[in-house]
């Protein structure tokens, strides 16, 4: 498949917008100050917080999985039986026991939970972290997938 450039130059911060990469969706979510803030002190509810099981690339081997801080890119499909996560920005709390998370993804087909990085929660059915696609920037706003 080819490579889809994205213009994400007036993406607001909290906003998600998908994009279709080789028949899948791709999400690129605009991370706010206070959601980067919190990802460190999630990693004790995490099932792989560190992402070492090979769900990116290297260069977005870092806690926010991302090149970008604000940026997060992945492919939003679960790693369990491969439905959609739903984003939600304001009421993920009502589905984790984590307290002060206001943002994540939802998993609507078996409950698994993800937070800002696609970092999968301890016992969830989903195995893994949501994948990072390769991608990288070609200007301030504009980055390719694939
Ligand atoms: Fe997402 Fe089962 S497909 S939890």
């Amino acid at each position: 498949g080819a490579p889809v450039e994205v213009n994400i130059s007036k993406v607001e911060p909290g906003q998600l917008i998908r994009v279709e990469w080789r028949g899948k969706p791709v999400w690129v979510v605009r991370r706010t100050e206070k959601v980067l803030d919190q990802l460190p002190s999630l990693n004790d509810q995490l099932r792989d917080p560190n992402s070492e099981e090979d769900q990116q690339p290297d260069y977005a081997k870092n806690i926010g999985r991302s090149i970008k801080p604000e940026f997060l890119i992945a492919v939003g499909i679960c790693t369990h039986l491969g439905c959609s996560p739903t984003y939600l920005p304001d009421t993920f709390s009502d589905h984790v026991e984590v307290k002060g998370v206001d943002s994540g993804f939802f998993c609507p087909c078996h409950g698994s939970t993800f937070d800002m990085a696609g970092r999968v929660f301890q016992g969830v059915p989903a195995p893994l972290n949501l994948v990072i696609p390769p991608h990288h920037y070609i200007d301030e706003g504009l980055v390719r997938i694939g």
